[in-house]
């Protein structure tokens, strides 16, 4: 108990991968086939009440003109969702980027999540799970793979953050 924690928390990613697709379902509970892709960021919030936390939530555009925004969404962030497409072997490599930069330009003491999207689409699978995995713990990173269309791990990957946040 006590005062909820606010917690800044940022997705960054390959456009396309699904990054506004997991805010919308995590804070919405909404899905949408067409989903439009984000110019400059979207800002949205959820409290999940039984963490104590209150997610500000920093939802960025993955097209690469936008790249350079990137670290005013970062900056000063309690957590980062990494995201990629299962199915689009480039996009995981773009993912690998993101980690880099944040390793030696964010917060130290960030909380950082890789998640393997579009789980839903096995047939077109092209990162294996393994592969993901690897890398994840290579980095120290938590590692779920997701679909924002099915629902499938979005609650998980999201609490699993808010239980690893640090308690301030
Ligand atoms: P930018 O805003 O351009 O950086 O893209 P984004 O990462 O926010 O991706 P977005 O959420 O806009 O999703 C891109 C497309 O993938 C949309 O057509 C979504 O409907 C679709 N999509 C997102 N998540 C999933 C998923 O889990 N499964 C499937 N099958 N499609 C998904
Ligand atoms: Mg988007």
């Amino acid at each position: 108990t006590g005062a909820l924690q606010q917690a800044k928390l940022v997705l960054l990613g390959d456009m396309g991968a699904g990054k506004s697709s997991l805010v919308l379902r995590f804070v919405k509970g909404q899905f949408f086939d067409y989903q439009e892709s984000t110019i400059g960021a979207a800002f949205l919030t959820k409290t999940m009440p039984e963490q104590n936390v209150k997610f500000e939530i920093w939802d960025t555009a993955g097209q690469e003109r936008y790249h350079s925004l990137a670290p005013m969404y970062y900056r000063g962030a309690a957590a980062a969702v990494i995201v990629f497409d299962i199915t689009n072997t480039e996009s995981l490599g773009k993912a690998k980027n993101w980690v880099k930069e944040l390793q030696r330009q964010g917060n130290p003491n960030m909380v950082m999540a890789l998640a393997g999207n579009k789980a839903d689409l096995a047939d077109a699978r092209a990162v294996t799970t393994e592969e993901a995995q690897t890398f994840a713990d290579d980095n120290n990173l938590f590692f779920w793979e997701t679909s924002a269309k099915t629902n499938q791990n979005v609650l998980e990957l999201f609490t699993d953050i808010a239980q690893k946040l640090p308690r301030t």
